[in-house]
């Protein structure tokens, strides 16, 4: 059965899309095929995925709308080293689907409703949602299997995190999703280990995520090479290789190819 991971946060800059684009190369290259999909209208997973802007027909947005009849507008991933990953893409054509969805008798289930008329080949399907919990983190929620939240390490993260929780148990209960979505973690993102305040936020989020029973991922640290990388369309397992914060991805890994390989 497919899997399909969203990567939600309501904030900006923890790292959704960049977490979204380095899982979908590193299980594309443990052998899974994978499909990622940009909902956000700034069409982040294009640039970091050093893709062409595409067509307003050749995205997400044609997906959603009504007289879609199955042609998933897929284009190849990082194909000079993997075969068998690829990105939807989105742009600024999804504001125009945020109001629709919100008329749309089955707005908030939408997503779901294509990858069940329509299914997508792929073992891992990955959501990268936009910022904030409008209707488009919705359908992501609705359509997803698994969620995995992205946080920057900051004073009000254990704040925020308790926030988002409280409006995924809220929005799980309301659009009564059965069965509901599993959250995989939380994973600090941007981390410096040097940092005093850094190694205090961890120390306080870690016990207070155990209480919630949510899962906190070993934090992927703060690297500028993350930026380097992606100005280039390019995970930093493809632009440096052996630098230390690819290891940093290596728990999150583990347990998707687990989950996987356990419902295959
Ligand atoms: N671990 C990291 N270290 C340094 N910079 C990072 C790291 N993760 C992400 N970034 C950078 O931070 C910015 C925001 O990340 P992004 O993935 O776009 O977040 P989001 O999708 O949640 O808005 C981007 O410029 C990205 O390159
Ligand atoms: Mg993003």
């Amino acid at each position: 059965m497919q899997i399909r991971l969203a990567l939600l946060s309501n904030a900006g800059g923890s790292g959704k899309t960049t977490i979204a684009a380095h899982l979908a190369y590193l299980m594309g290259a443990k052998g899974f095929s994978v499909a990622l999909i940009d909902l956000d209208p700034q069409g982040s997973v294009s640039l970091f995925c050093g893709l062409q802007r595409p067509k307003s027909n050749q995205t997400i947005a044609a997906v959603l709308q009504d007289d879609f009849t199955g042609d998933w507008p897929v284009v190849s991933l990082w194909q000079d080293h993997l075969d068998k990953v690829a990105a939807i893409q989105g742009e600024m054509g999804l504001v125009k689907s945020i109001n629709e969805l919100v008329l749309h008798e089955r707005g908030a289930y939408l997503l779901s409703d294509r990858l069940a008329d329509y299914p997508l080949p792929h073992d891992l399907v990955i959501f990268d949602c936009p910022a904030t919990l409008g209707p488009l983190p919705l359908i992501a929620v609705s359509a997803c299997t698994h969620l995995l939240i992205p946080i920057q390490v900051e004073p009000k993260s254990a704040d925020g995190a308790g926030k988002l929780l409280e409006w995924l148990y809220h929005t799980f209960r309301r659009l009564r999703l059965k069965p509901e979505p599993q959250i995989i973690g939380i994973v600090p993102n941007q981390y410096d280990q040097r940092l005093a305040i850094h190694r205090n936020i961890l120390e306080q989020l870690e016990p207070s995520l155990s209480k919630l029973k949510i899962n906190c991922f070993k934090p992927i640290r703060f690297s500028s090479e993350f930026k380097n990388a992606s100005a280039l369309g390019l995970p930093l397992h493809l632009y440096r290789p052996k630098h230390r914060a690819t290891a940093d991805f290596k728990p999150i890994e583990t347990l998707l190819s687990k989950v996987l390989k356990e419902r295959s």
